[in-house]
């Protein structure tokens, strides 16, 4: 059955019986507490827990759909046979309308006669007692035991505990309930191993989780005053079974792209680069663009790393272009919003981006002698370098370089960070805070590094256009924006603050080295760094010099942290500015 079959069939079977159907929503959620849509029943919640009326909404109180779903949890299993980061969840729910008895009935017809596939066995929920996570009896579902061998005598039913048969956010707010989930071998003669292809959670419960005064508490789990359906069958692996072959890249969804990756690459490698282009097609189409953060940030890594592979086998970029292309032709019908330009741009953009990075990165690589984890780490820490880059490119001076000894420097300076901001900051988890910067996570860490840079480029840039009189007064620097406080007696016109944009964004264009050096108050001093004067400042400072060889664009006495390279800034916008006092102005601006 080919991919549009097995839609058009799924939708069909629930249509017909009174399920609403309701077309997939965006990637990017209204739910504040995801990054992503994970599951079909995203949209729904609010029916949940009758905060919607379905009956009013959909004129029934059961839907279907078949939703685009991006997971990053899967993210490093990527490569293997069925783990994916986008996919399309065949859904059906039910807002206090059928439960048990109905839904698993549906879902054993539908498998085993629309499909015509046999179900190697099904799980159920076996319960936990109160010594366990939850601290809270969960009884066994012996009822959605009763009913498959009630449809089924034979049908074999295994018992699983909650990690793998009851379905909620973990620890957060929201409907849950135990599952019944559907294994099928993919292999005719069942040698294989079986897969989990559908799940069918029976929301009975509301997960509470204690109050932020009792952190220490369990999550409480109530009834639900109407218990819901909510099921999950994905549907790559659905055509996987269905199309009999062993592993979901060889089904017609991802089959075709597969085979327009590099012909050099290893298996695993080439799966990562099919699986990563068409979650880059989906969320460009839902308009998440690279970024430091959050959505973006996601994205970026995700081009990042095809690009990464691609520059080690020394493809052609543009082959990229083809895998878009075919995207386009698989899914373009399906889904409108897809848009081959639009994608290619986007990746265009960021490759050229990385590029640069890479150039700088690879530059300090020659230089680098013998790479072991410490300096390989510093590679990548200080010049954005990928693992897989530094053991590619460093050939022999990397013998000594492991995956594993590069991932526990990893999880080493991870955890030394962690430490210290704890140290630092009572446990409140910021990474970092010099009361100009704050930054809670490593990505607000890199973006206020950048934001932090374009504060000097904007003193530069301010004292060259207005005049030397021009001193700071203050710096504030969160992930969103920086904040500049300086002397200036005056409203700044709009040619005025145009002028400085254009300053800051050519000295960001023209990608001047930023350079560090350690030197006494004494000599630094001499040097005409800019420096508050009332500051008490070390023995020891560092300088920080953004320009040439030839040309300085800015020097400060400064703590860091600072990108090594403007060009990594992005782009730098002033959003406001304003009087703060007599005499002192204030720029807020951000960087995208
Ligand atoms: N919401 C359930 C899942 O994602 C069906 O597995």
């Amino acid at each position: 059955m080919t991919r549009q079959e097995i839609r058009e069939k799924f939708l069909k079977f629930f249509e017909e019986r009174e399920h609403k159907i309701i077309p997939s929503s965006s990637l990017l959620p209204n739910d504040p507490s995801v990054l992503f849509t994970t599951a079909g029943m995203q949209q729904f919640k609010p029916y949940y827990t009758n905060q919607a009326d379905a009956m009013r909404d959909f004129g029934s109180l059961n839907a279907a759909s078949i939703q685009k779903c991006v997971r990053t949890s899967d993210i490093d299993e990527v490569g293997d046979e069925r783990h994916l980061t986008f996919f399309e969840m065949l859904g059906n729910f039910s807002f206090g309308g059928y439960f048990k008895k109905e839904a698993i009935a549906y879902a054993h017809e539908f498998i085993t006669k629309e499909m015509g596939l046999k179900i190697d066995y099904v799980s159920v929920f076996g319960g936990e007692n109160p010594s366990t996570s939850s601290g809270q009896v969960i009884p066994a579902d012996d009822e959605s035991e009763q009913i498959w061998k009630s449809l089924d005598p034979n049908i074999v039913v295994k018992k699983f505990g909650r990690a793998d048969n009851f379905w909620g956010p973990t620890g957060e707010e929201g409907p849950c309930g135990p599952t019944t989930e559907i294994y099928v071998n993919p292999s005719t003669d069942g040698s294989g191993q079986a897969v989990e292809i559908w799940n069918i959670v029976f929301n009975q419960y509301y997960c509470r989780p204690p109050s932020r005064e009792a952190s220490e508490g369990q999550a409480r789990l109530e009834k639900l005053a109407s218990p819901g359906i909510d099921t999950g069958m994905g549907l790559e692996r659905l055509a996987m079974v269905s199309q009999k072959v062993p592993t979901v890249f060889e089904a017609d969804l991802l089959k075709p792209i597969l085979t327009l990756t590099p012909s050099g690459l290893e298996m695993r490698v080439k799966r990562i680069i099919a699986d990563h282009s068409r979650a880059i097609a989906f969320m460009i189409a839902d308009g998440i663009r690279p970024s430091n953060k959050e959505q973006g940030y996601v994205l970026r890594r995700l081009m990042r790393r095809i690009i990464t592979y691609n520059f080690i086998a020394k493809t052609d970029i543009t082959l990229m272009h083809d895998i878009f292309a075919k995207i386009l032709e698989i899914y373009g019908n399906y889904y409108k919003e897809l848009n081959a330009d639009l994608i290619i741009n986007e990746f265009e953009r960021e490759n050229e981006k990385f590029q640069q990075t890479l150039k700088h990165g690879l530059r300090e690589l020659e230089k680098t002698e013998n790479i072991d984890a410490v300096s390989a780490f510093r590679l990548y820490e200080s010049f954005g370098l990928p693992y897989e880059i530094i053991k590619e490119l460093g050939g022999i001076k990397t013998s000594a370089l492991s995956r594993e000894s590069f991932d526990a420097k990893f999880k080493e300076h991870q955890e030394k960070s962690r430490a210290s901001s704890e140290k630092k900051f009572g446990g409140h988890g910021l990474v970092l805070d010099t009361g100009e910067l704050k930054a809670g996570n490593e990505e607000e860490l890199k973006k206020v590094t950048g934001l932090h840079t374009a504060t000097h480029l904007l003193q530069a840039a301010l004292r060259k256009l207005l005049g030397d009189e021009i001193t700071q007064a203050g710096s504030d620097i969160t992930a969103e924006r920086l904040r500049f406080d300086f002397s200036f007696p005056r409203k700044l016109t709009p040619e005025e603050i145009k002028s400085v944009e254009d300053e800051v964004n050519g000295a960001i264009k023209a990608d001047y080295a930023v350079t560090r050096q350690a030197m006494s108050y004494e000599e630094a001093l001499k040097t005409g760094a800019l420096h508050f004067f009332k500051a008490k400042y070390p023995d020891s400072v560092d300088v920080y010099s953004i320009g040439t060889d030839n040309m300085t664009f800015s020097k400060e006495f400064c703590g860091g942290p600072h990108v090594t390279h403007t060009g990594e800034i992005g782009r730098f916008k002033i959003t406001k500015e304003e009087a703060v006092s007599a005499g002192v102005r204030r720029i807020r601006a951000t960087i995208e």
